[in-house]
């Protein structure tokens, strides 16, 4: 007989956006012909921009021909693509962070589900409440929690973000924590939410972790929607984060790569986490290791492609992607305030975070079954998020259009 891993029955239900898929499928074989807009999972809509598909093309007739052609890439990533990332992410914005600690992935979900393998079994993690449930899930699956109760994991710390303080939570709520944090999630532009961080909000969790000699877990993922002058596209913007982060970011909705599969981790030289004697570990040889071990890196199209999105052309392109999916979230935004919902989000995030005063996921179905609408209810989020639905606007302008028009019959 052999044994089950236990940690796996603690979690509550499938993957949140597994759930949806089921109950939308079951909406759609019970009415065949409903035409169901999906503004639910933040998946992208709109092709690959030229210079990405250009790039990609190219890449396949190098891997065609004998001298060109490319096997196992190597560990990092390619250098043309981490050279790239250093210097119109980091560089650009004068933050230094070198080729060499950028390592390459197939997407940043992936990367913050497999970071935690570097910490001990008995590290002490915070989390937002709303938060993206891959952060929480992959501990849980490790077994760093106790049971579920009422939409938490025993063990883990939750930082509630809601309307009180901006859906931004402040380090100072930790004053009273029973176990002060060894990692903290952060993801800001938020997913959920669609919230952003100012720089002084994001200085003080860097402050706060070197102090406490913690570590933030940064997702980025979203930084390239942000258009409000100031906000901080990344941790290192924020002085002394080098010795207290690791930052993760996504082609995926910079570039349309949900799809293609594509990302990166920064994991900065001198980052330490400490070993059981006391004496400090560097984390960047650690991250190298795990990933030489268990993973074969992005292909070399899909790096080539990459590179592309950092081309003239390529960032060009992108960018009046990125500008249509923010004039969708605009679009639905003063829809839904005009019929008197509260709304976060939406100007420099792909993500509206609705105020549905009521059950989540009984308003996710009233527009499921009333407007053929898929969203995601904010329940599904944590504790925090019930009374929420978010909206994603990743979808066609037709759509988007579309979806305002059925609003307006099922909620107006
Ligand atoms: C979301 O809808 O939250 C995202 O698409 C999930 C993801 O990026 O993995």
């Amino acid at each position: 007989m052999v044994k089950a891993n236990e940690n796996y029955r603690k979690i509550q239900a499938s993957y949140l956006f597994t759930e949806i898929a089921h109950r939308v499928s079951a909406h759609q074989a019970a009415n065949p012909d409903a035409k169901i807009i999906r503004l639910g999972i933040g998946d992208v809509t709109e092709p690959l921009a030229p210079a990405v598909v250009e790039a990609m093309h190219r890449a396949v007739d190098d891997e065609a021909s004998r001298d060109k052609f490319h096997g196992y890439g190597p560990e990092q990533g390619y250098a043309f693509l981490r050279e790239k990332a250093a210097e119109f992410d980091f560089a650009s914005r004068g933050i230094s962070i070198a080729a060499d600690e950028i390592f390459i992935s197939d997407g940043a979900k992936c990367d913050c589900g497999n970071i935690q393998e570097l910490f001990a079994q008995d590290v002490a993690i915070a989390v937002g409440d709303p938060v993206y449930p891959v952060y929480v899930d992959t501990n849980v699956m490790a077994g760093r929690t106790g049971a579920n109760d009422g939409g938490r994991y025993a063990g883990l710390e939750y930082l509630t973000c809601d309307a009180s303080n901006g859906f931004v939570p402040s380090p100072d709520v930790l004053k009273d924590a029973a176990r002060k944090p060894d990692l903290v999630y952060l993801c800001y532009p938020n997913n959920p939410t669609g919230a952003v961080a100012t720089k002084e909000q994001l200085q003080a969790w860097v402050d706060w972790a070197r102090r406490e000699k913690s570590i933030i877990l940064f997702d980025a993922a979203y930084e390239a929607f942000i258009r409000t002058p100031g906000i901080p596209h990344s941790i290192y913007e924020c002085q002394g984060a080098r010795e207290c982060a690791i930052e993760f970011r996504s082609y995926s909705k910079t570039a349309g790569f949900t799809g293609v599969r594509c990302g990166y981790t920064v994991v900065p030289k001198g980052l330490v986490a400490y070993a059981a004697d006391g004496s400090a570990v560097e984390l960047r040889p650690m991250w190298t290791r795990r990933q030489t071990t268990k993973f074969n890196g992005a292909s070399y199209i899909t790096q080539r492609g990459a590179e592309a999105v950092y081309s003239p052309e390529g960032a060009a392109q992108t960018k009046a992607t990125i500008d249509f999916y923010l004039e969708n979230a605009k679009l639905v935004k003063e829809a839904l305030k005009s019929l008197g919902y509260v709304v976060t989000g939406g100007d420099d995030s792909p993500y509206l975070w609705v105020d549905v005063k009521g059950d989540s996921w009984e308003f996710f179905d009233r527009l499921l079954k009333g407007a053929n609408v898929v969203t995601t209810p904010g329940a599904g989020f944590g504790r925090a998020g019930e009374g929420y639905i978010r909206i994603s606007a990743f979808n066609s302008r037709a759509n988007v259009l579309e979806a305002i028009e059925r609003f307006k019959k099922a909620i107006g």
